[in-house]
């Protein structure tokens, strides 16, 4: 990645999190997670849910967040320094589906936006965080699942999520296993037992703050923002009318602007 993308992908984390923050902290609540366990975040990225994690640990408690990304990790260790909990969290850098720890190291595992929002195989990668965790620890995979976020254009929303950056990193022609919504399938395969899903819900109700405005600008923009050549050009107009804070059509500027988005839970217990 470039110096100027990896800004802007943090950039992207930093924003998204006034909007992922208390969805992440109600999913974190509802693990419950052992006071003075020892858990393994997957794909940390700049640990900004590293802390929500070790925040419902007691001083007893270690997260350990890895990364693959040198970068996202250098990012994380300024960002955890500013931290309470900085003492409870430790990081490595390594891959997903070769964990860089012994068997049986973890007491709990999960993955915020890492695994099934990437393009590889989610079985294996699970196997593998299966070795790393003790028996009768839980495994989740907390993903962003859904969203509504144009409201009164619900084709012009349906249009622009019939794109490749809609349904990644689904791909055409990829198996229907392989879609996220079919997760629980993977911790079946992978041999996990007690496999649960649950999805959460944010709503984002007005008056909308600046950084909720920022953050959704951003949104708009992740998810959209690159697709100008797989739709019709009017529908692309529409979307730059509604989706450009420098429109007088800016969507986030009716008053009444609601929306809402899901994050979907997968979990299971290492046998
Ligand atoms: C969307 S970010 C989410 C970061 C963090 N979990 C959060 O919720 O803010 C995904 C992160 O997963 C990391 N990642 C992607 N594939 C990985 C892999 N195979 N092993 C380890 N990390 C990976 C990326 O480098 C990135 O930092």
């Amino acid at each position: 990645m470039s110096s100027k993308d990896l800004q802007s992908y943090v950039n992207s984390l930093l924003l998204s999190q006034y909007l992922r923050k208390p969805i992440i902290k109600s999913i974190i609540q509802s693990m419950q997670l052992p006071t003075s366990s020892t858990g393994l975040d997957l794909g940390c990225g700049i640990g900004l849910n590293t802390i929500l994690l070790a925040e419902v640990l007691g001083p007893c408690g270690q997260v350990i967040g890895l990364d693959r990304e040198e970068e996202m990790l250098l990012k994380a260790r300024s960002l955890l320094s500013k931290s309470e909990v900085n003492e409870r969290i430790s990081l490595e850098k390594g891959d997903v589906g070769n964990l860089p720890f012994p068997d049986k190291s973890f007491d709990w595992a999960c993955s915020i936006d890492c695994v099934g929002a990437i393009a590889v195989d989610p079985v294996p990668l699970l196997k593998e965080v299966i070795r790393v965790v003790k028996p009768g620890g839980q495994v989740f995979i907390i993903i962003w699942s859904s969203q509504s976020i144009l409201p009164g254009f619900p084709l012009l929303e349906a249009r622009l999520n019939a794109s490749s950056a809609g349904i990644a990193p689904f791909a055409i022609g990829m198996a229907p296993e392989m879609h996220t919504m079919r997760a629980l399938g993977w911790f079946k395969q992978a041999g996990f037992t007690d496999n649960r899903a649950q999805t959460f819900i944010r709503d984002i109700c007005p008056p909308l703050k600046a950084e909720i405005i920022a953050a959704m600008t951003d949104l708009f923009n992740m998810r959209w923002g690159s697709i100008e050549k797989e739709v019709a050009p009017e529908l692309w107009h529409d979307y730059q009318r509604l989706c450009r804070p420098d429109s007088p059509d800016f969507i986030l500027k009716i008053p009444d602007y609601y929306a809402f988005f899901t994050y979907s839970v997968f979990s299971g217990r290492v046998q």
